[in-house]
Parts: structure tokens; sequence; C-alpha cells
């Protein structure tokens, strides 16, 4: 017996809860996912009601490090090589699908995201249910992605089952998305395994730019809080922009943070703070592209698009 929307540490009762085929807030290593059982189709169909996603807008299948990867996805030498150097972890590989993912996990499509998270939590129950769970971030569409139980709670409220609690998100942005299909290996969303550990790995990346809608859900309007974002290449900058917005009675506040996990840890929780504050306007400096930066600026530009 469970009260709907509210925060366990139970990954039992939070797999029992799955397996009835409800939905559940899922802690990741990146953000809370919104899971449910992949086979399931009305669990699945619920989760992209609840979210307010459009159906043809594919889901990631999460597995356990004890299931067997081949039974999901159909993975070329560089895809096993890059689930042999980043998983588990906040890496997504798309490869072609088997014949055991359903129809409503990709919208149609022949091919499948998977990704085999850290988090010793989602581990667990992922390990207890034993099939694949999709499990995309557990906020409504376009808006700003979960990074602790009650964010989640905050977003989805009674439409989610139960919140499994497993604490802040490490890294605090979303997984790298890798597409590994016919010899193409492009990274379609830019995370905190970057350009340069997709490389070291296997040859010939190439990264869709940011803004570049191939992954589809990847609008160039996404992660956007309530609040106006403006971007500034320095932080001088964005101060004489805080300056000049006090003048006008409109309340701002700065998004810095010198160090960049720090930086992609804090940045959704910088946002809702702000929204729940009354900030109108939030100046946020850029960081160089280097590394994590490139995610950091691609998730920056978006909650900045109106
Ligand atoms: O870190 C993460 O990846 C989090 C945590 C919860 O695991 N999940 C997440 O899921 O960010 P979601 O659904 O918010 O983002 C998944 C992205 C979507 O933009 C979707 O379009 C893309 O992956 N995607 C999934 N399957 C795809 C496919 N078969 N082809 C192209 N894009 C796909
Ligand atoms: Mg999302």
């Amino acid at each position: 017996m469970t009260i709907r929307g509210t925060i366990t540490q139970d990954v039992r009762m939070a797999a029992d809860v799955l397996q009835d085929g409800g939905i559940i807030g899922l802690p990741t290593e990146t953000v809370y996912g919104l899971a449910a059982i992949a086979e399931n189709e009305s669990s699945v169909m619920r989760v992209f009601a609840t979210k307010g996603r459009p159906t043809n807008h594919p889901l990631i299948v999460h597995l356990g490090t004890d299931i067997d990867i081949d039974e999901w996805g159909v993975f070329s030498k560089e895809a096993k090589a890059l689930a042999k150097a980043f998983w588990p972890g906040p890496l997504t590989l798309l490869v072609r699908r088997t014949r055991r993912v359903p129809d409503w996990v990709t919208g149609g499509r022949d091919t499948v995201a998977i990704r085999v998270p850290s988090h010793p939590v989602a581990q667990q129950l992922l390990n207890i249910v034993g099939t694949g769970v999709v499990a995309p971030s557990a906020n409504k569409f376009g808006k700003v992605s979960p990074t602790t139980a009650q964010h989640v709670i905050d977003d989805l409220g009674v439409e989610v089952d139960i919140v499994l609690d497993g604490g802040p998100c490490e890294v605090g942005l979303e997984s790298t998305i890798v597409e590994c299909v016919d010899n193409d290996i492009t990274i379609l969303r830019p995370g905190a395994i970057s350009a340069d550990d997709v490389q070291s790995v296997v040859a010939g990346v190439s990264v869709v730019a940011s803004g570049d809608s191939r992954a589809p859900g990847m609008l160039a309007s996404h992660y956007s809080p309530s609040a106006e974002v403006r971007l500034f290449e320095t932080i001088d900058l964005a101060r004489k922009e805080i300056e000049a917005l006090e003048k006008t009675g409109l309340r701002s506040s700065l998004l810095h943070f010198d160090n960049l996990n720090a930086y992609a840890e804090h940045l959704y929780s910088s946002l809702r703070l702000a929204d729940n504050t009354g900030v109108d306007v939030v100046c946020a400096v850029l960081p160089t592209s280097a590394g994590l930066g490139a995610a950091i600026r691609d998730r920056l530009i978006k909650a900045a698009h109106r």
C-alpha cells in the first residue's frame, strides 16, 4: 500500500510499484527519471501523459548491470567499446533495436536509446526488476529537469505513484547521447562524458551543433524556467546587467560557478530557486566549451531560448 505522490527510500517497495504497472520517480547520477517498465504499454503511455510529452518522442531504456544488453540493442564494435569504457555511467547509446524493444518506446523507429546508469539505488532497482525500464526526465515537457526527489514531487505531485529518494544527483545534467548506427558515431546531446572522452575510445566522432534537433524532443527551447534567462560571456558583463536591471525594478539573480562540476550539479536547482523566489531575470555566465562546459552551454542556451 503506497500513498501517491510520496517519497520513499524503500527500493523493494518501489520495485513492487513498478512491477504492478505503476510509474515512479527514479534517482540516477544525471537527473531523476519518471520510470515505467518498458514492456508495459499502458504504464509507458502514462509516462508520456504525465510529462505532457508527444508519444513520438522516443524514450531511453535503462538496464541493470546484470541484464544482457544484447537482448535490447545491436551493438557495433564501437558501441561495445563505448559501453565498456563508460557503463555504468552518464552515457546513452543509440543503436539498432532488437525485437524485444516495443514500438511504444521508440516511437516506431528502428533504433533504441539504451543507458546503464551508475547510481547505486538505480542499479539496485533495475537489477531487482530484471528488465528494461524507460525513464525520461521526471519533469513536465520542456521544463527544467529534477535533481532531487522533492523536485519530482514539486513538478508531478500525485501524478507519480512514488518517488524513490537517492539524494541529490551527482552530475546534474542529462546523459551524453551518442548515436552508433551504421559506422556513424555522432554526439546528439552533450553531457558529462565529453566529446574528448568519446574520442579517446573511438575514432571519427562528429558532434551535432547545439540547437540542431536530430534527436526528436531536443528542441531549441527546453529546460526553461519561468524567469527569463540572459546569457553573458563574462561575469563582469553579467554583473553590469544586474545593476541595470535593479534600477528598472526587475528582480535578477546571477548564475555562475567557477568549477564546472559544481555548475552542472547546481544548474537546474539554481533555475528552480530563481522561480521559487520570484526572480524575473537570471543572468547566467557561459563557461567555455571545453569538457563539461559544452553540456552546460547547451542547456543554458536552450533555457534562454524563448
Ligand atoms: O540522463 C538521462 O538521460 C535522463 C535520466 C533519467 O536517465 N533521461 C533523459 O531522458 O534525459 P529524456 O527522455 O528526457 O531524453 C532522452 C532523449 C530525447 O531527446 C529523445 O528524443 C532521445 O533521447 N532519444 C531516445 N530514443 C531515441 C531514438 N530512438 N532516436 C533518436 N533519439 C532518441
Ligand atoms: Mg528531458
